[in-house]
């Protein structure tokens, strides 16, 4: 560990070097055929022909302004989460102060050298801290990632040892933006909940203060982007997630559409939101947790700085009633309590959909 499984340090000391441990085996490259558990080649498409939608936040909190607006929004969101788990969200109310200022810190902490980084090591067994996160085993493949992770609400949940003294305005910066991406989110599961038929404030008043933890993940350019991957495939274990991608970040975010690798071409000022595995299980699979994956770039570094928004630990998640009827819509997740769930997660690999079998 330590120096030669930085991947910022390999590319700074030799940028043609990929060192065994972050080669994949063929299957998984993320050249034409990606994982053999699909029943067809995956592809990676053609930006052009496929394209996340694109939803109008201002258009979704105006209901007595402009139903007619209002109604077309909410429809075009239900069919965002059906058809895609993804979307991307523009006038979402964030100030641009504050997306470029977390974007900022983000930046200058991963800039900072090893050893300072290195005082905020990954601690195990959790997503918290600084380095590669979801490594059980030394075969395991590692990915073109470093990562700098964060629990942030409720409070009891942050490890104050973790949070950096530098850059000086880092911990004021994310708990600002956190604070703005949490209202984001609420009001995104306001009318989800709605899109299902479900009466508003269903997500919310369910989940009590829900946990929040943010994540920051720099890819440094990859000497060889065809054998490597920025971060495995994998479904995120929140209810909802907000993506920042990095201005004049290489487009690396590919979502599974079928059996396709749709890249996510970043908007100016959109962020990127997508369905996670709690919102999958209380939908009773009708709005999915979509696998997704980072690839690298030849010249061009990453950076993305994601949010996960879930439930408080001691929710009992399982399929809400209305969604589950006997004939068309049985009910195919069992009941579990999301702090357990959690656990699992942060403890399990990262490996397309696998974490949700929990639930199974
Ligand atoms: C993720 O954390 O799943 C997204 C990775 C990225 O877009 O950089
Ligand atoms: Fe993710």
């Amino acid at each position: 560990t330590g120096h030669i499984d930085d991947v910022q340090e390999l590319r700074k000391a030799k940028p043609t070097l990929i060192p065994e441990r972050f080669v994949r085996d063929a299957t998984e490259r993320p050249t034409l055929q990606s994982a053999n558990r699909f029943p067809t080649t995956c592809v990676v498409l053609d930006h052009d022909s496929y394209d996340v939608p694109i939803i109008d936040l201002s258009k979704l909190m105006k209901v007595d302004e402009d139903e007619g607006s209002w109604r077309a929004e909410i429809l075009k969101l239900k069919r965002a989460c059906q058809d895609w788990g993804f979307f991307q969200v523009v006038n979402h109310g964030i100030d641009l102060s504050l997306v470029e200022g977390i974007e900022e810190v983000a930046k200058e902490f991963f800039m900072l050298p090893l050893e300072e980084k290195q005082r905020y090591p990954m601690v195990a067994g959790t997503v918290q801290g600084y380095g590669q996160a979801f490594v059980f085993s030394e075969d395991q493949k590692l990915d073109w990632c470093n990562m700098f992770a964060l629990g942030v609400e409720p409070q009891f949940i942050r490890n104050p040892k973790l949070w950096p003294k530098n850059p000086p305005k880092f911990s004021g910066t994310v708990e600002d933006y956190s604070r703005e991406v949490r209202k984001l989110c609420q009001n995104l599961l306001n009318s989800i909940a709605i899109t299902l038929g479900l009466k508003e404030g269903t997500f919310n008043e369910m989940f009590g203060v829900g946990v929040q933890a943010i994540r920051m993940n720099y890819y440094p350019p990859c000497s060889r982007p065809d054998l490597v991957l920025g971060l495995s495939p994998h479904s995120d274990g929140s209810a909802l997630t907000v993506l920042q991608q990095g201005k004049g970040s290489s487009v690396g975010l590919q979502i599974l559409k079928e059996t396709k690798w749709v890249s996510v071409q970043p908007v100016p000022n959109a962020l990127v939101i997508n369905i996670g595995d709690t919102l999958e299980v209380l939908t009773n699979g009708k709005y999915k947790s979509v696998e997704h994956r980072a690839v690298t770039h030849k010249e061009k570094d990453r950076l993305s700085i994601v949010t996960f928004y879930a439930p408080s630990y001691e929710v009992e998640i399982g399929p809400l009633p209305e969604m589950v009827d006997e004939i068309n819509n049985p009910c195919t997740y069992r009941r579990y309590n999301h702090g357990e769930y959690s656990k699992h997660y942060v403890t399990s690999k990262l490996q397309g959909k696998k974490t949700l079998d929990f639930a199974k």
